[in-house]
């Protein structure tokens, strides 16, 4: 690696242009004569594209991996890999965490129970559980067999932003912006401790034999408590600036910590001490990860780029543009042959780390049809505010909201599988022209209380009746 630069054009035109497969091969030319296709005909052809693909090589792939997870409709903030390597775990901003079949990325399951962005979620040891954190203030624990919540961890006053088993899979630690630390036990759900640190929580791990709890936030210095008791019992100071992500090394001698300050940091748990220190140089990195051996790292980025480390050298082996907007975590398959990233552009992907290749298909953004980026109405543009929380179609994304189909008519709280806040169960009334003002004109807080649309207002009438209006055009269709 002599200059930063070549190796990225170097990944980048493998990416574009060698393609490995014979599938790869029919994907691409497939997909550059789909770019010509109008919109509203490209997914039609995609799906049968997906179909026609999965009939030709899903016999023959069936061990590796094929598609990216496509299905959030807001950011992906964090990616998790079960110990055993057949299940993956994303946590969005659409307020939904799921969970993925690794291989085929299958949506095994939508774990739509929080009432905001969801932070986090990562597997239990066995991957008989999961938790997911929520800016919601709330921690869910999730069995992986049935996909149902077994306990909903309340007493955080502040987004809840990380969150780890301990090795034994026996308790959890999360940590929020409250400024605390709380350990759970994970069979009942019951707090055990509670922890004050110095600053927002944005890291928990638990380290040596599980007798210890390590955590950072935003602040530099990294806090080393006792499990069973709650008092601080070290520090690790050598960063600059605040810490995003803490991981204990494989055989639990090591810690590693990424910063804002564009450092990775090697600690020796039982000295306390730096061992290393690893410049990052042009970014920050967001998540970091040691691979199953312990001799490299996968870190995560703003640039987008997934970078594998070779820890001994402290320097990059493989950069991996893995997607054009922050890259906010990656995690190793258990064979540490593949890397899951997860970004902003709401996509979680697969690499495959030695060649850098993205595997399985390019190209499938959310390409639903957006009309009101094109439209003259005066509604359209207050439009978009609502369609980064709202689809139009039934089948359309994810998102956060129910979606739009057939809106004008319909009974409130009325889409039958979305998950809808108190506030839209058991009301009665119909949404539209009348209903849809007051909503705006009093605030969904005012008139549908404890509603988890977030509040918002649009005071001006005129607006809001072109809004209004823009609405029954658009949602006339879907029904
Ligand atoms: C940040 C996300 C977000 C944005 C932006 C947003 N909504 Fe919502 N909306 C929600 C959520 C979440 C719900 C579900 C509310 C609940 O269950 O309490 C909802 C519910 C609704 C409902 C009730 C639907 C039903 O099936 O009863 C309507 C109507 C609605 N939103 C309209 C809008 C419009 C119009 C806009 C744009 C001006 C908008 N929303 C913007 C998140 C959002």
């Amino acid at each position: 690696m002599k200059t930063f630069l070549l190796p990225r054009v170097r990944v980048a035109i493998r990416l574009w242009f060698r393609a490995e497969t014979k599938r790869a091969r029919i994907s691409s030319r497939l997909i550059s004569s789909i770019e010509k296709i109008p919109r509203h005909a490209k997914i039609a052809i995609m799906k049968i594209f997906a179909v026609a693909l999965v009939i030709m090589f899903g016999f023959v792939v069936s061990q590796s991996a094929e598609a990216d997870f496509i299905g959030h409709g807001g950011m992906v903030r964090s990616v998790d890999v079960s110990s055993d390597g057949t299940k993956v775990i994303t946590a969005s901003f659409d307020y939904t965490a799921r969970v993925w079949r690794f291989g085929d990325q299958t949506e095994l399951a939508v774990l739509n129970r929080h009432e905001g962005p969801v932070t986090g979620a990562v597997f239990s040891p066995d991957g008989q559980r999961a938790v997911t954190t929520s800016d919601d203030h709330t921690a869910i624990i999730w069995d992986m067999q049935t996909y149902k919540p077994l306990h909903r961890l309340l007493g955080h006053t502040h987004k809840v932003m990380a969150a780890a088993f301990s090795t034994d899979g026996a308790r959890l630690a999360t940590g929020a912006w409250d400024k605390t630390i709380r350990i759970w036990d994970v069979a009942s759900g019951t707090l055990l401790q509670e922890i004050t640190t110095q600053a927002p929580a944005n890291a928990v791990v638990f380290a040596a034999n599980d007798t210890k709890l390590v955590s950072g936030g935003h602040h530099p210095t990294i806090q080393i408590w006792d499990v069973e008791t709650g008092a601080p019992s070290g520090k690790l100071e050598g960063h600059k600036m605040g810490i995003t992500a803490i991981r204990l090394s494989p055989d639990g001698v090591h810690l590693m910590s990424a910063s804002i300050d564009k450092t990775l940091k090697i600690w020796d748990m039982t000295s306390e001490r730096e061992r290393r220190s690893i410049d990052i140089r042009d970014t920050q990195v967001y998540d970091v990860r040691y691979s199953p051996d312990g001799a490299r790292a996968l870190t995560a980025g703003k640039d987008g780029y997934v970078v594998e480390w070779d820890l001994s050298r402290g320097t990059p082996i493989h950069e991996i543009p893995a997607h054009e907007r922050i890259a906010w975590s990656a995690a190793y398959t258990p064979d540490g042959r593949f890397a899951v990233s997860a970004s902003s552009d709401e996509q979680a992907r697969v690499w495959h780390v030695a060649t850098g290749d993205r595997i399985g298909l390019t190209a499938l953004a959310d390409n639903t049809p957006k009309p009101w980026l094109q439209s003259d109405h005066p509604g359209a543009k207050h439009y978009t505010k609502c369609a980064k929380c709202h689809a139009l179609t039934a089948d359309g994304p994810a998102r956060s909201g129910p979606h739009f189909a057939g809106l004008f008519g319909r009974q409130a709280g009325g889409v039958h599988d979305y998950h809808y806040s108190e506030a839209l169960i058991g009301v009665n009334f119909a949404w539209d022209e009348t209903t849809l003002f007051r909503l705006f004109d009093e605030g969904p807080d005012k008139m549908l209380p404890g509603t988890k649309m977030p509040v918002q207002r649009l005071t001006d009438a005129n607006e809001l009746n072109d809004l209004i209006a823009y609405l029954r055009i658009l949602t006339k269709g879907g029904g």
